[in-house]
Formats: C-alpha cells, structure tokens, sequence
C-alpha cells in the first residue's frame, strides 16, 4: 500500500489529487492555503502522492522555542544540551504547522517517516542552524508524537484543557 509513494513539493502549479484525513480544517488548510502560505513565504508544503491520491502531506515554517513556552525543568534540560558559552533565551527550531495522513493510509508507518524526514531535512544540508522540531499537537495525536520521541515543552500543559499541546524533539542528539 506504501509503495510507489513520491515526496514532492508544492508549487503554484500544483494539481490537488483527492485527499481525505478526517479532519476539516487540515484538508481545507491544503486545498485552500498552502498555495497562498507559500507564495507570502510563511511555510512550505510537502506532499506524499502517488498517481491518484495525495496519501499525506506537512506544511514547515521557522520558529524558535524561548524561555516562557517552556517550565522551569524543561528548560535546563534544553540548556544542558549546550555548552555554557551557548547558552540563551531562545534556540531556533522548525515548527510542523501542519500534518495530515489520508485516512485511507493511517497506521502504516506514514506519519512516523515523515517525521523522521523533516528530522533529517535540518540537519543535512540545511541552509539555516536549527536545533529543534516544535509542534502543536492535537490533543488526539499527543500519543504519536510521544512515541516519536517528542516531549511536551511545558509539562504543565499536558492536562491543560487546550485542543493543541506545543511539544518539541531535540535534533542536536542526530548529530552528536
Ligand atoms: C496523527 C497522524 C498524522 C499519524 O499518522 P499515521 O501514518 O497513522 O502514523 P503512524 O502509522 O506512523 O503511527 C501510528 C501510531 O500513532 C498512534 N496514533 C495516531 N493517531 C492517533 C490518535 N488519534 N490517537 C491515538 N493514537 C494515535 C497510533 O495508535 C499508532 O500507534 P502504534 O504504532 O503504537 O499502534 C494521522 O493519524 C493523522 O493524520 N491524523 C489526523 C490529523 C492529525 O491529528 N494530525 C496531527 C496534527 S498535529
């Protein structure tokens, strides 16, 4: 079911194939705003296809992940992550803005190597330092990027009664 799938990314010109992920404002995000997002340079879109369906797709803009999106604990251990000399107030990071598997696709690993290719996408020839993924993650798809290896920035916020949690995972172990 997997095979044949192609990454590619979005342009004006591209032609949407059907695509369904169960929730409305992620398919309306695609149909509907990657293209203009992309032409103001806000985030570029990816797309998994084959020749009849979008099977998934991931939108990625800068951010940085700063001392007040973080508690106290969290934070050192972002810290200690660094040499003294580089500690600071903020270190920078792409966020996953968006990130939709076809449902018709779900459970086969689709969401987990995309992760692990936007891991890879910053920190092999990336044009810009980059220490950190970051994502508001949908309360219902905390448990996927738990097993991922992300980790909720403020712990205090795990329980919150928000639809969205911020998480990051920490590219520098990739390169050490
Ligand atoms: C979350 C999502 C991207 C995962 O994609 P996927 O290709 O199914 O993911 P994978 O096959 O790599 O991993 C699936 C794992 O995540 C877990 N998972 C995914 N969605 C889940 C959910 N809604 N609730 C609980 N667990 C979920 C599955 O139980 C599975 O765990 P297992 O391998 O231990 O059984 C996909 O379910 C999706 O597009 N959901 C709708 C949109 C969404 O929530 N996007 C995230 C926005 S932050």
């Amino acid at each position: 079911m997997t095979d044949n799938i192609r990454v590619v990314r979005l342009t004006q010109d591209y032609q949407f194939k059907s695509f369904d992920c169960g929730n409305q404002d992620l398919n309306d995000f695609l149909l509907s705003d990657s293209k203009p997002y992309l032409k103001k340079l806000l985030s570029v879109t990816y797309i998994l296809e084959t020749d009849d369906d979008i099977v998934a797709y991931f939108s990625v803009s800068n951010d940085k992940i700063s001392v007040p999106d973080s508690d106290k604990a969290t934070w050192r251990k972002i810290k200690a992550l660094f040499p003294h000399s580089k500690h600071r107030s903020d270190y920078p990071a792409v966020k996953i803005g968006r990130l939709a598997v076809n449902s018709k696709y779900r459970d086969n690993g689709i969401g987990s190597d995309i992760l692990n290719f936007v891991k890879d996408l910053f920190i092999s020839g990336n044009r810009t330092g980059c220490s950190f993924v970051t994502v508001d993650a949908l309360r219902e798809a905390i448990p996927f990027y738990l097993k991922n290896d992300f980790r909720y920035l403020d712990k205090t916020t795990a329980d919150a009664d928000t639809d969205t949690c911020l998480m990051y995972y920490d590219l520098t172990k990739l390169v050490d």
